[in-house]
């Protein structure tokens, strides 16, 4: 820890990249592992969108299950003393950019206003014509929660039933789809031109929470290994990424990060103080 802190306080850059690991102890589960959303709904049918299309067409009411699970979780999140920190960070000038897998919003809440996300937000619809975003923040979320069981919609194919459901794109009347990642879709183009540009100009990356087996994604840190920063990570299990790394703190993140943090203030107090 100690390390790890006079690291931070050294660091011209410092950049995170996260994982669903920093946000469990908020509520929202894992994908993989015990009782994580992979497990209760296989990724060969929930995580892509033609194992989705399939599954809605012979079993709808799991779709929808799937839908409210993944929904609720997010509604019911606040950000938890890993995100709070790494919003400190931020604050403090340590911390530049956040780079997340993670499509919920805690790191927004925690205070991180560069936030980086290369699978998308959960909280964002997309129109599948001309690409235009629309916010729909929690009030929207929870009205999807309410509208899953609408009659309209009851013997369309899966994409048609959610553009439904998300409504009429307001620029040109597109059908609008969730702005998350499936498995075998691309990653938005200027999220990851920006995750690149920032793992290959830091000097340190946290690397927290993340199972680093998902590509592209998980070539970030060796990006920035490559480009010479420290790696920290910061995990309750090794990972592929073990073996890059500068520090491994191993625990939860949020419990972790807390310490960390309170750490960093101290030893920041003492010596600009
Ligand atoms: P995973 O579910 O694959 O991995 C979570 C990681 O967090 C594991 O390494 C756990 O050991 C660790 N972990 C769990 N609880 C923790 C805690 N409290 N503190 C610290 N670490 C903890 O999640 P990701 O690595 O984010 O992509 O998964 C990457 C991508 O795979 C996701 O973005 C998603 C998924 O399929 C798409 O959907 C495109």
């Amino acid at each position: 820890m100690d390390q790890v802190v006079r690291g931070l306080l050294r660091a011209k850059k410092a950049v995170a990249f996260t994982g669903a690991g920093i946000s469990a102890e908020s509520g929202i589960p894992t994908f993989r592992g015990e009782g994580g959303v992979w497990d209760k709904y296989p990724p060969s049918r929930f995580g892509n969108l033609l194992g989705l299309s399939w599954e809605w067409l012979v079993n709808p009411g799991r779709v929808k299950d799937f839908i409210k699970d993944v929904l609720e979780a997010f509604l019911q999140a606040q950000p938890n003393p890993a995100h709070l920190a790494l919003g400190r960070l931020e604050a403090l000038r340590i911390l530049k950019s956040v780079i997340t897998q993670n499509i919920d919003n805690l790191h927004e809440k925690g205070g991180c206003h560069k936030v980086i996300k290369i699978h998308g937000s959960l909280d964002r619809a997309r129109c599948s014509r001309c690409g235009a975003l629309r916010l729909m923040g929690d009030q929207g979320l929870r009205e999807i929660v309410q509208n899953l069981e609408m009659r309209k919609g009851r013997r369309v194919g899966f994409l048609k039933w959610l553009g439904y459901l998300l409504g009429e794109c307001e620029s040109c009347g597109g059908r609008m789809r969730p702005d998350i990642v499936f498995f075998y879709e691309a990653l938005p183009m200027d999220a990851w031109s920006q995750a690149m540009a920032e793992a290959q100009s830091c000097d340190l990356m946290l690397v927290i929470g993340t199972s680093g087996i998902v590509y592209p994604a998980a070539q970030i840190p060796f990006l920035a290994k490559r480009a010479g920063a420290e790696i920290v990570e910061i995990n309750q299990d090794v990972s592929p990424l073990s073996r890059i790394a500068t520090y491994r703190i191993e625990g939860p993140a949020g419990e972790t990060m807390g310490k960390l943090f309170s750490l960093l203030e101290s030893k920041n107090f003492r010596e600009w103080g």
